[in-house]
């Protein structure tokens, strides 16, 4: 399986999305540098040069397997069980950022794409690493191994480390172990917590209970329990 290192790209994302009929199930692709490098809801994502993750993983041929937003579950336990072996108080914040104590470290976008003949999905990740310093809007929420531990990581260790054990956890999950959705009720960001939600591009305020076996986010909204598939939670503090 192949690791493709590219210095300065686009997006890794976009790379895969553009070159996948050429390219092996599982081929990675990583970067120095991303001029374009994206985010969840059309947000950019930030990253200096050389200092940080920057992965994309092609899963090929996914017609009709399964459901998109449990992939990206199972990559988020992914990358908390590579961190946690460095990290405490590391949390999953659903769907998919991973938090340590209520930074992030980590983000994740998911994309597909489908032809006649075959369909397919890139997983992408940005790991925070070695950098210390962001843009002044995100510096106070986000974090890095080094920004934690003081230590300085090697990335391609790294890169290693989590395209394996993302090999290791799609393949249980399309042999159809859920354990993962266990993983993440047992280090799931904000439970109790008031939160804020949009859905339909209005705001909602509700607590986080659980999520359920389909891997929806249970919110407690007044006297009504509802069951959230997609979107972006907020804790109110
Ligand atoms: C988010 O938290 O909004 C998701 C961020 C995803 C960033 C990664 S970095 C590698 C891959 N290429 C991209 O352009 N985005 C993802």
């Amino acid at each position: 399986m192949n690791i493709i290192k590219k210095d300065v790209i686009t997006s890794t994302n976009d790379y895969i999305k553009d070159n996948y009929e050429t390219l092996e199930n599982y081929t990675v692709v990583t970067a120095n540098y991303q001029t374009k490098g994206k985010g969840r809801i059309s947000r950019t994502w930030e990253s200096k040069p050389c200092e940080n993750i920057i992965f994309s993983m092609l899963i090929n041929d996914f017609k009709n397997r399964t459901d998109l937003n449990l992939l990206s579950l199972v990559a988020s336990v992914s990358v908390h069980k590579l961190l946690r072996k460095y990290l405490k108080n590391i949390f999953i914040k659903w769907p998919n950022d991973i938090l340590v104590d209520n930074k992030k470290i980590c983000g994740i976008l998911l994309e597909g794409k489908s032809n006649k003949k075959s369909s397919m999905i890139v997983i992408g990740i940005g790991i925070n690493v070695n950098q210390i310093t962001f843009s002044n809007e995100i510096d106070s929420l986000t974090t890095s191994l080094k920004k934690e531990l003081n230590l300085h990581f090697d990335i391609d260790n790294l890169v290693l480390e989590l395209r394996n054990q993302l090999i290791n956890d799609i393949e249980e999950f399309l042999n159809n172990n859920n354990s993962f959705i266990d993983y993440i009720r047992d280090n799931l960001f904000g439970r109790n917590q008031l939160i804020s939600y949009t859905k339909d591009n209005k705001e909602y305020e509700g607590i986080i209970l659980d999520i359920n076996n389909d891997g929806k986010l249970i919110i407690k909204k007044e006297e009504e329990i509802l069951y959230i598939n997609s979107g972006e939670i907020k804790i109110k503090r």
